[in-house]
């Protein structure tokens, strides 16, 4: 019996991964120091799942805690979630965040190393195109960051491809997701933000549930459709589904690999705050307002090379992300807590 190590596990994209991975009958080890989340959301995996999965409380700073894990366990392959991901917190915390995503990276690849375990899938960003200029972006579009935040994503980016180059034995998937949003269709697990919600969708859900007045839409003068920003929203689901066949693509990657995990298909806020309202029968005050500094006007993927490469594309739509966020979140109005 081998395991598949899930750094960050607890959080939002890693516990909707460990929910398909135990649904796909792997063994499942979730290494959190739940700075962002709480073994409650693993607990209910295992309950949606009806499996168990191990449930450590551990630092990725932390080699020590680190080596242990696989001291103790057979590990066949690590999907790396753990980071720190407020962009705004990363401008005012620039040290911490390299220190938590660089650092920690390179912690974790080093004792993978000296166990001898080399299969790595890693996650990255589209903030790594910056203000991309060709739409939709290809795995080849010029890399860039414009906060601490991307330019940890980036870093590791070059740090795991220098390694790869000076030991070929190493098989890293790069995931590059674009916006991932909604949340297991049970409605027992989602997304948990602390304090006030920085992105779009936990915004709306809480507006949704009377926690917050109205949503302020940032920016209505961008050379989109409506004026509002244009993202490429997936189905966390969807996602998870990715890091799936990922795993099964590291049998066979020569070396390292980047590759986007998005619809191909761009929505604007707009688009989104309708489809919430009419899907869930609900109004959702807004305002327009000012741009959001650092924001750009359109991001959206060209997912051909995931459905090439991994035999995966995304299932979900607008309706269903609109409709699974909403159902987490009236569900579970204080989130986990
Ligand atoms: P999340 O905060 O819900 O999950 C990250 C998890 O990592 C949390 O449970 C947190 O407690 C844990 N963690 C952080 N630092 C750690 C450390 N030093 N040691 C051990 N655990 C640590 O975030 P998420 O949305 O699930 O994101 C997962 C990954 O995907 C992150 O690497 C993030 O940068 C990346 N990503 C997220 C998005 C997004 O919009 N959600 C978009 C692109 C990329
Ligand atoms: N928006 C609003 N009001 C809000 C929140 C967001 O109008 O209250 C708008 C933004 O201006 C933007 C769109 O909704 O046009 C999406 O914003 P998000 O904050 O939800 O997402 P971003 O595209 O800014 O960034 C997200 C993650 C990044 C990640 C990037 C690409 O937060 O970490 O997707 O994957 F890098």
């Amino acid at each position: 019996m081998s395991y598949v190590l899930l750094t960050g596990g607890a959080g939002y994209i890693g516990s909707h991964t460990a929910l398909a991975l135990l649904n796909a009958n792997e063994q499942v080890i979730s290494f959190d120091n739940y700075h962002n989340s709480s073994s409650e959301s693993l607990k209910r995996v295992q309950q949606l799942s009806g499996r168990s999965l191990i449930d450590i409380q551990g630092d990725v700073l932390d080699s020590q805690a680190l080596a242990q894990v696989f001291e103790q366990y057979p590990i066949k392959a690590v999907i790396h979630f753990a980071a720190l991901k407020a962009v705004g917190e990363s401008t005012a915390k620039p040290l911490w965040y390299y220190e938590n995503n660089v650092t920690g990276t390179i912690n974790l690849c080093k004792v993978m190393s000296q166990y001898g375990v080399k299969k790595l899938v890693f996650s990255s960003s589209a903030t790594v195109y910056g203000a991309a200029e060709q739409m939709p972006i290809h795995e080849s579009a010029p890399r860039s960051a414009t906060n601490p935040y991307g330019q940890s994503k980036l870093m590791i980016e070059h740090i795991l491809a220098d390694l790869h180059s000076s030991d070929p034995d190493w098989k890293i998937a790069v995931l590059r997701y674009f916006n991932p949003v909604g949340a297991d269709a049970s409605g027992m697990i989602g997304e948990n933000p602390n304090g006030i919600p920085n992105n779009l969708m936990p915004f709306i859900t809480q507006v949704a549930v009377g926690k917050r007045d109205k949503l302020q839409v940032f920016g209505s003068d961008y050379p989109t459709a409506d004026g509002t920003g244009v993202r490429d929203f997936i189905h966390v689901s969807d996602l998870a589904r990715g890091h799936l066949a990922a795993l099964g693509y590291l049998q066979q990657v020569q070396g390292i690999d980047y590759i986007n995990l998005g619809t191909g298909q761009g929505y604007s806020v707009l688009d989104v705050i309708h489809s919430f309202s009419k899907v869930n029968q609900l109004d959702i005050p807004y305002v327009l307002t000012d741009r959001r500094p650092g924001d750009i006007a359109q991001c959206y993927a060209d997912p051909s090379k995931a459905a090439q490469v991994l035999k995966w594309t995304t299932e979900k739509t607008l309706e269903d992300m609109v409709r699974d966020s909403w159902n987490w979140q009236k569900n579970n109005p204080n989130g986990y807590n």
